[in-house]
């Protein structure tokens, strides 16, 4: 079985754009709590109305919250998974290796960039509401700003991707990261990308890191 992947890096950073390369070339599932906590805003359930404003100013959901909806979106007895967005904590990165991974063997890719530039990536960017593809308004342009070049969906700006809500991510994104990453490198599993270049030479070392 392939490694347990977990994508770790600011907002913006291309981890859900690197997830999506992942999923086609390689047959990974994508496990994105972000994904998962903004359906439940989109579909109104009690735990969406609940977190909505949390998540438009850019906070964090509470922990027991987020590891809920992630245990029961995830089984890894049947597949190899790719964790994007979790962990946000060093608490998060425990109950990860204890409820979730367990006996797996897991890599974690940090994908290092400077947040001022890639802070220009969120207001550029869109997302098909249909299918999860990842356009840029600047580096990856679909052929109509409107609709997505692959099932002609409809294309989304995120809420909390205006300047304001950004800095308040790329700031909670800051203050957590350290512990994280220590937490991974302790246990030898810790690999880097540079997720300042072009995307395909970031797919590139990122296949290279995982040794797929
Ligand atoms: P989440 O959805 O996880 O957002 P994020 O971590 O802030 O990450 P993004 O999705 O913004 O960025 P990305 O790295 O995936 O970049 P992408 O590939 O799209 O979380 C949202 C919210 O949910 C949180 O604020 C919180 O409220 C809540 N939440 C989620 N998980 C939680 C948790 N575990 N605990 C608590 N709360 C949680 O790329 C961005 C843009 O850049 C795109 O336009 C893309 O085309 C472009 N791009 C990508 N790579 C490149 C490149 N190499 N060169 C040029 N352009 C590029």
């Amino acid at each position: 079985m392939k490694p347990q992947l977990i994508l770790l890096g600011a907002p913006g950073s291309g981890k859900g754009t690197q997830a999506n390369m992942l999923i086609t070339e390689y047959g990974y599932s994508h496990v994105s709590t972000g994904d998962l906590l903004r359906s439940e805003v989109s579909r109104k359930t009690d735990l969406g109305i609940r977190i909505s404003e949390i998540m438009s100013s850019g906070k964090l959901v509470d922990d027991k919250t987020v590891l809920e909806v992630l245990a029961s979106n995830c089984d890894l007895s049947i597949s190899s998974y790719i964790f994007d967005g979790y962990p946000r904590n060093f608490e998060q990165a425990v109950a990860l290796d204890e409820e979730i991974v367990k006996n797996h063997k897991a890599v974690a890719v940090y994908f290092d960039a400077d947040l001022d530039n890639i802070s220009e990536r969120l207001i550029a960017r869109r997302t098909c509401s249909k299918c999860g593809e990842i356009y840029n308004l600047i580096t990856k342009i679909p052929s109509d700003e409107k609709l997505c070049d692959k099932c002609n969906g409809e294309l989304t700006h995120r809420k909390d991707d205006t300047a304001e809500v950004v800095k308040q991510r790329m700031q909670i994104f800051k203050d957590s990261i350290t512990p994280i990453l220590q937490h991974y490198e302790d246990k030898g599993i810790l690999k880097r990308v540079d997720a300042t270049r072009p995307l395909d030479e970031v797919a590139k070392s990122l296949i290279d890191v995982i040794n797929l």
